[in-house]
């Protein structure tokens, strides 16, 4: 075995995993009622961006070999209600974040988030009945879509809500646009900084009634099972590190394209410990990303995705 890992060329030829910047995947958040790019205090090097700057940011990131971005809309108290109407007008923040992103990089492709914690008073994913809260993640995804996004992402864990999605899709002639389903999202302490990034904390009580279990791995499949059958496109697994076993799992048992999602918490952990200078940060989320490759993800939807874009495109 030692003689394969002898030289640079030898380990490169017998290498089994792969990184490249045709799977990355970088979340943006936009964020109404800000002039300039807001920093994330528990995200260094993340921003809420206004319309203008997300726009330009996207262009930057395409031309660094980012194929995609995941966005997320970041609202105004006084928007938020209890009905979460503000998720599906049609110009609303993130239909018009989706427009100027494709008026300025047709090519980038634009996959957004379909959530209601953002919109909803309370701040949790959904609403007090399971049929209003099906009917109100159609018509986002209908926002979303008609506004130009390749494909949405229901997050929200609401069994029922990628057959709703894609119903609604279909009923608006918008076929063409895809379903990146949150297919087995946990209840993880990882998501903290994000909630802060999205001002989606819920105000009350957790998410462990949507969410799934860490302790489950047997129904992540029923899970898969349910979101194919109602006609997802690709399957994600969330957080990623302390579960790529799930992501094993799914790629062998399933024949969709599995995306893994390196969430805020994972994000955070190294950049505070690279700046305290205890661990080599892009040694680290290189490592950590081809794990995630060798665990059989496809695709890396991860906050370093413009770094890594152009450390793998060598520049
Ligand atoms: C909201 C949503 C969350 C994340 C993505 N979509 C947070 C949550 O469920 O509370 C987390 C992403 C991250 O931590 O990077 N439905
Ligand atoms: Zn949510």
């Amino acid at each position: 075995m030692a003689i394969n890992r002898k030289s640079a060329a030898s380990r490169a030829l017998v290498r089994e995993a792969r990184l490249s910047a045709d799977s990355l995947v970088m979340p943006l958040f936009v964020r109404s009622g800000v002039r300039a790019p807001t920093p994330i205090r528990s995200m260094p090097g993340q921003f809420q961006w206004p319309i203008d700057e997300l726009a330009s940011e996207c262009e930057t990131l395409f031309r660094g070999g980012v194929p995609a971005v995941l966005l997320f809309g970041v609202t105004e108290k006084k928007i938020k209600t209890a009905s979460a109407s503000a998720a599906y007008a049609a110009g609303g923040l993130v239909p018009r974040a989706v427009r100027a992103i494709k008026k300025a990089v047709p090519d980038l492709l634009v996959i957004t988030d379909v959530c209601l914690c953002a919109y909803t008073a309370d701040g949790h994913c959904r609403l007090p009945s399971t049929e209003a809260t099906l009917k109100t993640l159609g018509k986002m995804a209908v926002a979303h879509a008609a506004a130009g996004a390749d494909f949405v992402g229901p997050s929200d864990m609401t069994d029922g809500n990628v057959g709703a999605v894609r119903r609604s899709l279909d009923d608006a002639r918008l076929e063409g646009a895809g379903i990146l389903a949150y297919t087995v999202k946990y209840a993880s302490a990882l998501y903290g900084p994000f909630r802060e990034a999205a001002d989606s904390a819920p105000a009350f009580g957790d998410r462990r009634s949507y969410q799934m279990d860490p302790a489950n791995a047997v129904e992540a499949l029923r899970e898969a099972e349910q979101d194919i059958a109602q006609g997802a496109d690709i399957l994600m697994v969330k957080p990623a590190l302390g579960y790529l076993d799930i992501v094993h799992a799914l790629k062998q048992r399933f024949t969709l394209p599995i995306a893994a999602y390196n969430v805020s918490g994972e994000y955070a952990m190294v950049k505070a410990a690279a700046q305290q200078g205890w661990l080599d940060e892009r040694g680290v989320w290189m490592e950590q990303l081809l794990c995630m490759r060798r665990a059989g993800a496809d695709i890396l939807i991860t906050y370093w995705a413009k770094e890594a874009a152009r450390t793998l495109r060598g520049r």
